[in-house]
């Protein structure tokens, strides 16, 4: 019997493109400035930063930062500088998190640390990383570059929690929730809520758009741990399983374990336990038997629900309709 697919693996980029028309312009423009900040006079690090700018990702984060600011109604030329902001921070996660998984693929190109080595990587990132604060110092008021400070602790901690639970099979739900809302929410949280301060929104309605970016950023990591199970990395572009490899366990294997059929927990500690990438595909009938894939599916929409009903505070217009379609999007993302 064919095995049910759990993510719709029809092309993104489409779906995207239909919400990211709306923006074009603050797009455009977040590229350019994401470009002149990281100009180097230095040609290899020219060369590195060209590597990553040429690979754009979905542009979730900056997408995030301005159709914020419309569905506000107070879009204005600060908003492509947080956009580029936002997406540095994030490259300059991805860069980091490469070397510690090891990856060898991200955005359809060879990774910085399998191409340069490590060592480049890591200052290539710290490069990102001051260039984004550097940025965000150049807004007139002080806010964006303290949120975004904060946002970025948040983030690393999660990452050093991840980091401390690696190999740990006794790893709690709560635990685990704490890791993906630290690594990946606190940013989409920060895009929305300096999106929707930025545009002169009211205290309120700010809270309301973190409320909505941090539920989207914590659905968005579930369907990524299940689409490092699931995927294929022609589609996705990067390299999977290595949540496995890693030895980090994930929304799915959790409640597997949690639940009570002895020998789908046996499967799975030995899958994790002996932690090879390749063993992902042996995990998934068991992750479909035991309803643990279901599951975690079921979770990750209850998180969209919740963001999509922080967006009722807002007035209506296209753009509060086109981040309820990006909430939605983040549970049938194919890469
Ligand atoms: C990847 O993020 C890292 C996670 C938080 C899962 P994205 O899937 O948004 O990466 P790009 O920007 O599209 O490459
Ligand atoms: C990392 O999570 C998220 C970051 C904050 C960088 P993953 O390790 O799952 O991200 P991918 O799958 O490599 O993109
Ligand atoms: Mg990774
Ligand atoms: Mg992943």
């Amino acid at each position: 019997m064919p095995m049910r697919t759990p993510v719709n693996l029809e092309e993104t980029r489409p779906k995207l493109a239909a919400i990211h028309t709306l923006i074009a312009p603050g797009l455009d423009a977040a590229e350019r400035v994401f470009q002149e900040e990281l100009g180097s006079r230095f040609p290899y690090v020219q060369h590195l930063v060209d590597h990553c700018a040429r690979y754009q990702g979905k542009r979730l984060r900056p997408t995030l930062v301005l159709l914020t600011g419309l569905a506000c109604e107070g879009l204005n030329e600060s908003h492509p500088v947080l956009a580029a902001v936002v997406e540095m921070i994030h490259v300059a996660t991805l860069v980091h998190d490469d070397i510690l998984d090891e990856s060898v693929v991200r955005r359809h190109a060879a990774t910085v640390n399998s191409e340069w080595g490590n060592e480049s990587a890591v200052l290539l990132g710290d490069y990102l990383f001051t260039h984004a604060f550097h940025l965000a110092a150049s807004l007139e008021s002080t806010r964006a570059c303290r949120w975004i400070g904060r946002a970025t602790n948040l983030v690393c901690e999660g990452e050093l929690l991840q980091i401390h639970h690696r190999g740990n099979l006794e790893l709690t739900e709560a635990d685990y929730f704490k890791i993906i809302e630290g690594k990946t929410a606190e940013l989409t949280a920060v895009s929305c809520r300096l999106g929707a301060a930025y545009a002169g929104a009211s205290d309120d309605i700010t809270a309301a758009m973190d409320e909505y970016g941090r539920n989207v950023g914590i659905a968005f990591q579930i369907a990524d741990d299940v689409l490092d199970i699931w995927g294929e990395e022609r589609q996705t572009g990067k390299s999977l399983g290595t949540d496995l490899e890693k030895q980090k366990l994930t929304l799915p294997l959790i409640r597997v374990l949690a639940g009570n059929d002895p020998v789908a927990v046996a499967a799975v500690r030995r899958a994790f336990t002996e932690a090879r990438a390749e063993d992902r595909r042996r995990l998934q009938p068991i992750l479909e038997q035991t309803g643990a894939l279901e599951e975690a599916w079921e979770t990750a929409k209850s998180f969209v629900d919740r963001a999509l009903a922080a967006l009722e505070r807002l007035p209506e217009n296209e753009a509060r309709h086109a981040l309820a379609r990006l909430a939605q999007f983040v549970l049938r993302r194919a890469n």
